[in-house]
């Protein structure tokens, strides 16, 4: 199996680290406009398997898309990360241009690959890789939901003192302060958070996750990297492996929860052929209309690239 990781900033090259020391893959290829860079950094991931008992082979490239010739998966990175002030959606124009670009060569030497958005603003890069790969929506999707949730759980863990292994949860909606986080299907072992938490703490980390990319932002100056790697690695080895998981991802809906021809997270089966199934949620008329919310808001982005790409 070969998977492809465009663009070896923070988080491509997060991500391709994670796929190699798990051995999701027998190769990795780095691609990067930048001169150097991917060569470097897959030099170095690959100088690290000795020490971290992995065989993957990571191969580092410059703009060469024939070296990634027959993916099975390609994980799209490139792009502008958010500096301090700047929303995701400020992003827009310079990244739907590397996004439109680089799907284009992608789809060119691997026809066949499912591809796995990751730049910013999510929702929508997934729509501009959607439009310009042509193919079926179950193999264009966007990471955001895992990411999201895992933030979500990680707080909760905190919260509750526990292990945030045993903390399950369901996130829906784009990728921003719209997200929806469903406190009704989060789980700890089993037990219904809302049992173990006071609706008042609850609220604060549902509003802390909503932030939560903006809060690391504030921190380091640019976005994360190592949550947002090794959640596009972990879509990667649910595809590549044909796990079958359950997952937030962002999909194109063809009606889902009565919405059309629009691009957000919900929860899906992941597999070999990318969303094998949209698991629709009987969801409360609040929970419907905070969907709603994030749907207009994407879809407002959405015509945004509608009319620049003009
Ligand atoms: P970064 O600046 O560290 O890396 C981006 C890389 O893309 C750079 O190495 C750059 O040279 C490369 N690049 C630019 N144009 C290219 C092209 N045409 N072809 C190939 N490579 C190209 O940024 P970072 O932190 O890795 O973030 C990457 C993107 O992922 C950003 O748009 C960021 O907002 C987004 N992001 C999304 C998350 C999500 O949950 N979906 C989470 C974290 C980041
Ligand atoms: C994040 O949530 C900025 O989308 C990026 O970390």
């Amino acid at each position: 199996m070969k998977v492809t990781v465009v663009g070896a900033g923070n988080v491509g090259a997060t991500c391709a680290d994670v796929l190699a020391y798990r051995e999701v893959a027998n190769e990795v290829v780095l691609i990067d406009i930048k001169e150097g860079i991917a060569e470097g950094k897959a030099l170095d991931i690959w100088q690290k398997a000795p020490i971290n008992q992995y065989d993957t082979r990571t191969v580092g490239v410059t703009n060469d898309y024939t070296k990634t010739a027959n993916s099975d998966v390609v994980v799209i990175t490139s792009g502008l990360p958010r500096k301090p002030g700047m929303t995701r959606d400020d992003l827009i124009e310079t990244n739907a241009g590397i996004v439109k670009s680089v799907t284009e060569q992608v789809v060119k030497f691997s026809p066949e690959a499912i591809i796995v958005i990751v730049s910013n603003p999510l929702d929508v890069m997934t729509y501009q890789a959607h439009i310009t790969s042509k193919l079926p929506r179950t193999k264009v999707i966007g990471m955001a939901g895992i990411l999201d949730t895992a933030r979500y759980r990680a707080f909760l863990a905190e919260a509750l003192n526990v292990s945030p292994k045993d903390i399950q949860a369901v996130l829906m909606g784009g990728h921003g302060d719209t997200m929806v986080p469903l406190p009704r299907y989060t789980t700890v072992g089993g037990i219904p958070v809302t049992e173990l938490i006071d609706a008042e703490t609850l609220n604060a980390i549902i509003e802390r996750t909503k932030a939560g990319g903006g809060e690391l932002v504030k921190l380091m100056g640019t976005s994360a990297w190592y949550a947002p790697g090794s959640a596009a690695a972990q879509m990667v080895e649910a595809i590549i492996r044909d796990q079958r998981r359950v997952f937030p991802v962002c999909v194109k809906l063809e009606g889902e929860y009565g919405i059309d021809n629009c691009y957000l997270g919900v929860p899906v089966v992941l597999g070999k052929n990318g969303v094998e199934k949209v698991i629709e949620l009987d969801l409360t008329a609040e929970e419907k209309e905070l969907l709603n919310t994030s749907r207009d808001h994407v879809k407002e982005v959405m015509a945004v690239l509608d009319r620049i790409s003009k």
